[in-house]
Formats: structure tokens, C-alpha cells, sequence
């Protein structure tokens, strides 16, 4: 079978290559791969920045979608032809996280689903809501999940809250739309006047472009009669987190998620306690928070935002083209088209 990997580090060393196919032992599932979608976590790790250390000739991506087509011994939740998608952590089947439910991440630690197929624990899988294409369900284990435990389980989002959301990338999107369908007031920042007008299509209420105001939380807190967000899901990471902190009503969350915009800066933390801000990391999810999204999907027929679809071939272009962020919402790759 074919199979994408990263014998040195560069989105151009990236060799497709031909490998065994994987036979599943005792408790493991075989999956047909039939879409990818790319986070910017595996960006970073093409590139060398997520894990320096990482394993040569590691399999990329934490995200796929398909069909079982094997089981191993002993397997009884899932059968040959159901419609899955992993899960980004392999042993964070449910409860609270714990340093050893982070082993076993996709595309990290163990190979990941840039592949023809892939080898997953029998719980390390959900079945994928019958109204979305694969393309789209190899969306959710990532960005979709990260943005739920954003939004519902730290944020606790309610209708008439209001969010705040940053740039409109994959984890973003989600944000939005999962703010959007709880009754949620959601404004945001982006780089672009016209990702800013495809957000307001998907509900955006208001937004700013935050290159022309990089002292936006003045702007957010205009928004919000003066109060400041009861959430914002921090994306950008160290260069964002004091316009975030500022932007953030007192008493409210930000939801911190990612590196965009830097990992280390000087921060003046005292509004943290003078605004009893709570301050809530989120690595992900578990198996649990995947199977409550989507049930949510499923009863809202939510579709996620698809960039682009690139051919199985096409792996390079589809990691260049989220270094150029170009993009809004997912870049996704179609393994069975050649
Ligand atoms: N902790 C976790 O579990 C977890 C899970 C998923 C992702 N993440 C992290 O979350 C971040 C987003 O991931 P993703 O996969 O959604 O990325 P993505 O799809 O590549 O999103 C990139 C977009 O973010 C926006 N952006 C870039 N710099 C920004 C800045 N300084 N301020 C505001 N927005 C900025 C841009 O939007 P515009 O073009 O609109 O400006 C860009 O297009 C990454 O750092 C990723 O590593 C963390």
C-alpha cells in the first residue's frame, strides 16, 4: 500500500512511498482510509517544530476517515463496514486527561493516517455521522474536537453569550459554528477582509482585521456593551494572549489553544487575577468529547468548512498550501483519489 512519511524534515523530503499493509492483532481495526484532513500541528511536524525528536520515516496526520475493513481478535464494538474516524489520542478513551491517555497520538508518537490504511485500537475509534461525507468527517478528530471542548465543555457557551474567535482556520470555524448553534453572539478577528466576509456567511456577527488593529480587545469590548467576551478561544498562543486576556469579560474563559502567533513572549499577568479570568488549556479531547460532538453534528446536520479537497498525490501542495494560510476552514486529502 502507499503511504505518505518523513524520512528528514520539509514539506519537500516528504517521500510517498510503498509499505506493507498493517494486519490487526488481537483488539486492533484496520482502517480503509478514504480522507485526511491536515491540522497545523502536523504542519509543524513535517517541518521539524512540533517534535524535534520525532521518529524518522513517521507517518503524518492525525486525522482520517474511512471504513473498517479488518478486525483483530476479540474486537466487538466495531464490525468490517462501519463508517469511523480515529481518534487524535489513541488511550484517552474517556474521564479526566492523564499523562498516559497522551500516548498514542496519530502522526505524533505512533504513524498517523496519511496512508492507504491504518492500524487503530478498537476503541480508538468513533463511528462518523451518517449526513457527512468522508471528506468532511476527516475534519473532526482534531480541529472539530479541540473546538468543542473549547466552546462546551470549558467555555460552557449558553444563548446570548458572547465569543470570540481567531483568525478562520480550521479549529476556528468549528468555534463558530459550534458558538453559533448554542445562541451564541460570535465575533473574531482575521487577516483578511474577504475570510472576514465568508465568516460573516457562516454567522460571524462582527469582525476585525487584526494586522490593520493589533490592539483589537479594544474592539471586542465595544462589541459586548463594554463587558468583554465570556469566551475567547486563543489560538494565536503567546502573541495573542494579551489582547485575549483584555478582551475577556471578568469572570470569563479563555480557551487556550494554540501557537499561531508565538510560543514565548513577556506577559503582564495581573489580569488574570484581577479579572478572575479562567484560564483553561485544552489538549484535544478523548474518546467521549468525539462521540458527544458528534452526536451534536448529527442532530444539527452541521457541515464542517472545507477549504479545499487535494488528490492523495498531491500531500505536498495540500501542507503548502496551510503554510500560506490561504485557506478558511479545513484543507483536506482525498486518499482514494490518486
Ligand atoms: N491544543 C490543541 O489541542 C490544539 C488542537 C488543534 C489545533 N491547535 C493549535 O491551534 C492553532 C490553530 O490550528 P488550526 O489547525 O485551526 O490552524 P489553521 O487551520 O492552519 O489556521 C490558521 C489560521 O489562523 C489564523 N492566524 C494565524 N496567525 C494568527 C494570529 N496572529 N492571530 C489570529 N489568527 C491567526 C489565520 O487566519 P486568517 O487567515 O483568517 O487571518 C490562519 O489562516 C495552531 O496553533 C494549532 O497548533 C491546538
Amino acid at each position: 500500500m502507499k503511504a505518505w512519511r518523513i524520512p528528514a524534515f520539509g514539506i519537500d523530503k516528504l517521500s510517498f512511498d510503498e509499505i506493507p499493509a498493517p494486519q490487526p492483532g488481537p483488539g486492533q481495526v484496520v482502517l480503509d482510509v478514504h480522507a485526511v484532513s491536515l491540522n497545523y500541528r502536523d504542519l509543524m511536524t513535517v517541518k521539524g517544530f512540533y517534535n524535534p525528536k520525532l521518529q524518522p520515516h513517521r507517518i503524518p496526520c492525525s486525522d482520517g476517515a474511512g471504513i473498517i475493513s479488518a478486525i483483530g481478535e476479540g474486537v466487538t464494538q466495531v464490525a468490517v463496514g462501519d463508517r469511523v474516524a480515529g481518534t487524535f489520542f489513541q488511550h484517552w478513551i474517556d474521564g479526566d486527561p492523564a499523562v498516559e491517555k497522551f500516548k498514542g497520538a496519530l502522526g505524533g508518537d505512533i504513524d498517523g493516517t496519511l496512508t492507504q490504511q491504518v492500524l487503530l485500537r478498537e476503541e480508538g475509534v468513533a463511528q462518523i455521522p451518517e449526513h457527512l461525507s468522508f471528506e468532511e468527517a476527516a475534519s473532526l478528530p482534531c480541529a472539530g474536537v479541540t473546538a468543542w471542548n473549547a466552546v462546551v465543555t470549558a467555555g460552557r457557551v449558553k444563548s446570548g453569550d458572547a465569543v470570540l474567535i481567531q483568525g478562520t482556520g480550521g479549529v476556528s470555524c468549528f468555534a463558530l459554528q459550534f458558538a453559533r448553534g448554542l445562541g451564541a453572539r460570535v465575533i473574531g478577528t482575521s487577516s483578511s477582509a474577504d475570510k472576514l466576509r465568508r465568516a460573516a456567511e457562516l454567522g460571524l456577527d462582527a469582525g476585525v482585521n487584526y494586522r490593520e488593529n493589533p490592539e483589537w480587545a479594544r474592539w471586542a469590548v465595544s462589541q459586548t456593551g463594554g463587558q468583554g467576551v465570556d469566551l475567547t478561544v486563543e489560538v494565536g498562543g503567546a502573541g495573542t494572549f494579551q489582547q485575549s486576556m483584555a478582551a475577556t469579560r471578568t469572570g470569563g474563559v479563555v480557551a487556550q489553544i494554540g501557537v499561531l502567533a508565538g510560543r514565548e513572549q513577556t506577559l503582564m499577568i495581573t489580569p488574570i487575577l484581577h479579572k478572575m479570568l479562567q484560564i483553561r488549556g485544552i489538549y484535544v479531547g478523548s474518546r467521549q468529547h468525539f462521540v458527544e460532538m458528534n452526536r451534536a453534528i448529527a442532530q444539527t446536520g452541521l457541515r464542517p468548512v472545507i477549504d479545499r479537497v487535494f488528490s492523495f498525490g498531491e500531500a505536498r501542495e495540500a501542507f503548502q498550501t496551510m503554510e500560506h494560510a490561504s485557506h478558511f476552514g479545513k484543507i483536506v486529502i482525498s486518499v482514494k483519489t490518486l
